[in-house]
Formats: C-alpha cells, sequence, structure tokens
C-alpha cells in the first residue's frame, strides 16, 4: 500500500488592482454578466467571463429553469457560446463571480462538478491550461488550470 497526497497551489488577492489589467477587465465582465442571469428559482446570480487567445472576452451567466436540471451554470453557458462560435479559439482563462439576492457576492463561490469537468474538456481540447479567478466577497482566488480543481479526473485519456 502507498498513501499518496495531491496538493494544489493557488493565490488569493486581497484586492483586485494587485491583478494585472487584462484580468482585472476580465473580472468586471464576469460581474456585469451576472447582473443578467436568469435566477428566479435560486435568486443566486452568477456571471462568468472567457478571455480568449485572443484577448477578445466571452461572458455568459446562469439560465434556471422551472424544471431545474433543465437550467445552466454561468461556466457552461460562456463555454459552449465560445466552442460553439469560435471552436478554434484558445480559452486562457475564466472568472467566476455571484451575486445574492442582497446584492453581495458569496464568501466561497465555487464552480460545481458539472461544470469543472467541462472546463476540463475544453483545456484539453486545447492542450493549454485554462487559469480561473473567482470572485468571493473578500478575496479573489486564482487557480492555475483545472486539474487543480478537479483531481483524478475523468477524461479523454482515461478510455
Ligand atoms: N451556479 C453557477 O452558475 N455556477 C456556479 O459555479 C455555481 C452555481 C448556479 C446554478 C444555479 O442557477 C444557481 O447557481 C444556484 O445553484
Amino acid at each position: 500500500m502507498i498513501k499518496k497526497t495531491i496538493e494544489i497551489g493557488y493565490t488569493e488577492y486581497s484586492d483586485i488592482k494587485e491583478l494585472p489589467e487584462k484580468q482585472q477587465n476580465l473580472i468586471f465582465a464576469a460581474r456585469k454578466a451576472a447582473k443578467n442571469a436568469y435566477a428566479p428559482y435560486s435568486h443566486f446570480k452568477v456571471g462568468a467571463a472567457l478571455l480568449m487567445e485572443d484577448n477578445s472576452v466571452i461572458s455568459g451567466n446562469n439560465q434556471e429553469n422551472a424544471s431545474s436540471p433543465v437550467g445552466s451554470c454561468a461556466e457552461r453557458t460562456a463555454l459552449y457560446w465560445a466552442n460553439a462560435n469560435f471552436p478554434e479559439k484558445k480559452i486562457l482563462a475564466i472568472a467566476v463571480t455571484s451575486l445574492d439576492k442582497g446584492g453581495k457576492k458569496a464568501k466561497h463561490l465555487s464552480p460545481c462538478g458539472l461544470c469543472r469537468q467541462s472546463m476540463l474538456e475544453s483545456q484539453q481540447r486545447f492542450s493549454s491550461p485554462i487559469k480561473v479567478f473567482i470572485d468571493n466577497r473578500d478575496h479573489i482566488l486564482e487557480i492555475p488550470d483545472i486539474e487543480s480543481l478537479l483531481p483524478l479526473s475523468f477524461s479523454n485519456t482515461s478510455m
């Protein structure tokens, strides 16, 4: 028997101004997208923004449905739109943020398992790491790639 440990490294910023302008703008785009989310059931609005290899930004938000499994998270709304319209463009980073009923960000937002799996597919499609910025109430987290969010994952290399 061998016991093993997986460690992930990430960076925490206490102020958005600590980030380069391009990444600040990505987070601002996610914040803007969150405002347009359709979340009449959870009242939890989420915005996501993708930084593409040509420096363009594509955003999306959660889209809920009376039949709850039909709804989509912000991350997948943005990812699928990007992949559908720009199948050749690499995605360099994704920023995610939230807005609760009172207009506050979550203390600890975290992409769900489905979105992690979906982001992993995009990352592997282009063989290039996708950085994740999580815009929480009191800090911003920068996670270097999707494997860090989904260790021991199932992927095309598992088959
Ligand atoms: N949600 C997202 O859009 N992204 C996340 O990272 C977490 C959860 C959405 C799904 C649902 O519309 C609402 O937040 C509450 O779960």
